[in-house]
């Protein structure tokens, strides 16, 4: 209530580029394993899919982190691999091992997909998650909906599992990018769909996770990261131009202008590795940026965590800014640790 009297969500305020009492908070994979009362949800549910496909656990993990920490934004409780897995390649999460897939590796193997047709009703449970969300958050927390970018869903789709370096995707890409783009053109399609259906359920952001977008050389991740994720932009905003859009191009570098300029997203997230320095003069100009702690200082915490979380709310604090880590919590993160990140960027002042 009182945020709304004092003229809106401040996550929103952000990513429209106004000024804000505040640096807003939320973190990446901020529900998850570190938390002991999600590791019980996740016990309850048996497998991870059916977490994410039952509303009443997605809905009580996503708001999980909120309880405990009162977070400007809450993510969506979901994965990116739900995509696929309506699409018609099943996902499995096997224990210690991550996502598994039957890969796709030629023209053949795609056509046996199905079409983004069906995506809305097979993946209603997650939606019906996101139409209780809104409901049940509190009035200041802007409710974030998700997806994985077309490339770094590929890399799952080909390779079968999370990989290192992207082998099989890469050899799919040098060896027949016509054909890969095919794969790519299906992905922009669910992708829009899978968005826009969180959209209409009530997502009030949408933030599009290219993990694996830095390990493409200029050539290939113009084509297959930068273009796709204009592409899915331009259609959100014809359909939803209040909707902010966040992207994560993780490991782009300095491709990180040409990919602000040719997107148009209302919001960039930093990786790590990036310079807040140099995310500032060069991009904060024309975007809100978000990020971008090491998970693992959230880890270590102490004087260490402190002097950097600083650094970043000196260099960037001054807006347009979301401070996030710059890759998603990780399970040996102590709980503690989290809240007294928090406490830092509440106490922080421009
Ligand atoms: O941020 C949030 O709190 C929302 C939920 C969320 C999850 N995955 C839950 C999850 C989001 C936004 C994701 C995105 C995601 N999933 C990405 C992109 C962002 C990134 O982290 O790079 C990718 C590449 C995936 C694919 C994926 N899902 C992998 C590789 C794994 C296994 C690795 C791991 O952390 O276990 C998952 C499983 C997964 N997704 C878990 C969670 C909480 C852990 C599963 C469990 O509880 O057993």
């Amino acid at each position: 209530m009182k945020a709304a009297s004092a003229g809106g969500k401040r996550l929103l305020k952000a990513l429209r580029r106004e000024p804000v009492d505040q640096v807003p908070v939320w973190l990446m994979r901020q529900a998850g394993r570190y938390l002991p009362e999600y590791r019980k949800v996740r016990a309850e549910a048996g497998s991870f899919l059916d977490l994410c496909y039952t509303p009443d656990f997605a809905e009580e993990v996503t708001l999980q982190p909120i309880r405990r920490y009162g977070f400007d934004a809450s993510i969506l409780f979901s994965d990116i691999l739900v995509v696929p897995d309506a699409l018609g390649q099943p996902v499995a999460f096997k224990e210690g091992e991550g996502p598994v897939l039957e890969p796709i590796r030629n023209a053949g193997e795609l056509a046996k997909l199905k079409s983004v047709e069906g995506l809305r009703d097979r993946l209603a449970p997650v939606y019906e998650t996101v139409r209780r969300l809104r409901r049940s958050l509190p009035a200041e927390t802007t409710l974030i909906g998700f997806a994985g970018a077309p490339w770094t869903v590929a890399t799952y789709m080909v390779g079968g599992r999370g990989s290192p370096d992207q082998a099989a995707a890469k050899a799919w890409v040098y060896t027949a990018p016509d054909e890969f783009q095919k794969l790519i053109d299906l992905l922009v399609a669910a992708t829009i769909e899978h968005l826009s259906a969180q959209i209409e359920a009530g997502a009030e952001v949408v933030q599009i996770f290219d993990t694996w977008a830095g390990s493409l050389p200029e050539l290939s991740f113009r084509r297959f990261a930068m273009t796709p994720m204009a592409e899915i932009r331009t259609a959100l905003k014809q359909r939803y131009p209040a909707v902010p859009v966040i992207g994560f191009p993780r490991g782009a570098g300095p491709m990180t202008a040409a990919y602000l300029d040719a997107t148009g997203i209302d919001g960039l997230s930093l990786d790590t590795a990036m310079s807040p320095g140099w995310a500032r003069d060069r991009l904060q100009g024309t975007t809100c940026l978000q990020g971008n702690l090491d998970p693992l200082l959230l880890v270590a915490g102490g004087s260490e965590m402190q002097r950097q979380v600083r650094h970043i709310l000196d260099t960037l604090g001054h807006g347009p800014f979301i401070f996030n880590l710059g890759h998603g919590i990780v399970p040996q993160t102590p709980p503690d640790h989290v809240a007294e990140l928090v406490e830092l960027v509440r106490e922080w002042r421009p």
